[in-house]
């Protein structure tokens, strides 16, 4: 069976892109697939830096036409790849140009695209999604509410709005887990892996992030069948 393509995104910065990236490569390494990172945040590669030694990992620039096209190359020269796509902020311009490249090219090659899209409670998460969706044209579209910018109930603009419903007709609205600030700052700061984490961590750590793997995983079993 020729490897998903999964692209986090959410365009804009601080949204937890690259937190989602991290839990779900760690989790697809643990399915033992044939995993490929790309790292498409060329300003701030924080998953590539962190799993660039653990998995295959790529540098591609996803605002450039020559990136997409080489995503597109790699990815047809490599049908048994699980690729996993860490996008920058501000993606929007680039999907809008090139998107349907990349989405077509994926339909011609039978390979299924699949994109969680990572939302805080904000309004302008709603319209960048909206953008993405119209540029990409292609694949499944997840949104994920991440409960780190505040729980359920606070992302009322998205749980009551149009959009949600479009996205339901084929994708999920699912919650992406909290983890404890120590935690995540060994990720973004001391660019380890969550596996190291859990290696050198104090008993007390090494439960908070067991903990929150475990709920990442009930999470991705309902969007990478
Ligand atoms: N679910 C979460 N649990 C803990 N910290 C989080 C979570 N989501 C985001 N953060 C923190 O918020 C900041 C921005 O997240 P990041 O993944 O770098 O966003 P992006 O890649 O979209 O810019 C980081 O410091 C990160 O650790
Ligand atoms: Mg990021």
């Amino acid at each position: 069976m020729a490897g998903r393509v999964l692209m986090v995104s959410g365009s804009k910065g601080g949204v937890g892109k690259s937190i989602v990236s991290m839990a779900l490569t760690h989790y697809l390494l643990k399915q033992e697939e044939e995993l490929l990172l790309i790292e498409a945040d060329t300003a701030n590669p924080d998953v590539g830096k962190a799993y660039g030694k653990s998995v295959k990992t790529l540098y591609m620039n996803l605002d450039e036409k020559e990136g997409w096209m080489d995503l597109t190359n790699h990815l047809s020269e490599h049908p048994e790849q699980t690729a996993v796509i860490n996008t920058p902020a501000r993606s929007g311009e680039g999907v809008k140009l090139y998107g349907t490249l990349l989405s077509e090219s994926l339909r011609e090659l039978d390979r299924e695209l699949v994109t969680l899209w990572i939302i805080n409670s904000q309004r302008d998460s709603l319209q960048l999604l909206r953008e993405y969706l119209d540029g990409m044209q292609g694949g499944t579209t997840h949104v994920l509410r991440n409960l780190y910018h505040g729980p359920e109930r606070k992302f009322e603009l998205y749980n009551s709005s149009k959009i949600r419903e479009t996205i339901e007709t084929s994708g999920k609205t699912l919650n992406f887990p909290d983890v404890a600030d120590r935690i995540s700052d060994q990720l973004h700061s001391d660019r380890l892996t969550i596996e190291a984490v859990i290696e050198n961590a104090p008993l007390g750590n090494r439960a908070e992030v067991n903990r929150w793997v475990k709920e990442c995983a009930t999470l991705f079993e309902q969007v990478t069948p």
